[in-house]
């Protein structure tokens, strides 16, 4: 990692060598934001005609450059009265499943935006682990 972004083996050997041929190698790491990485995670992980869950899909960030048609597609959030500790699938009736909850807490002490970004009413640090396990318990429930 540099900063917040990763270095790829192909900018490395790029970079060492001073060429600007990409070698052709299945490269495991890849530059940039959540957007970017998303369809190099489902090349690698993912078969195509897999069902996933994006469980804390927000506006959906995550999928503006992947192509869902490859996919199915169930994007919930708390935003639209989906928690994701009780979700409406089966059990062992999903292929893949996204699960970013909040990193922290809300309440009154915390920032407004951070607050209207998390949709989290937890209060200590405690409850956050608590949201974390509930959230890994059920995903663990509905994959297969
Ligand atoms: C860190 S944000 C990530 C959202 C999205 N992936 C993004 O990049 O914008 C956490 C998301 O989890 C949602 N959330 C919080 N608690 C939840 C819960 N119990 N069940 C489902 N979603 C929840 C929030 O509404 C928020 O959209």
């Amino acid at each position: 990692m540099r900063g917040n972004r990763i270095v790829t083996r192909e900018q490395e050997v790029s970079h060492s060598a001073h060429s600007t041929t990409k070698p052709d190698v299945v490269l495991t790491a890849h530059s940039g934001n959540n957007a970017d990485l998303l369809p190099h995670i489902l090349r690698l992980y993912v078969p195509e005609g897999s069902i996933i869950a994006d469980v804390t899909y927000g506006k959906g960030p995550f999928w503006k450059k992947t192509d869902t048609t490859k996919y199915t597609l169930l994007p919930t959030d708390l935003l639209i009265g989906v928690d994701f500790r009780s979700l409406p699938y089966k059990h062992t009736s999903l292929d893949a499943l996204i699960l970013e909850t909040p990193y922290m807490h809300g309440g009154p002490t915390i920032k407004t935006s951070l607050n209207d970004c998390y949709h989290n009413d937890n209060s200590g640090h405690e409850s956050v682990i608590r949201l974390y396990a509930g959230g890994l318990l059920e995903a663990a429930r509905v994959l297969r």
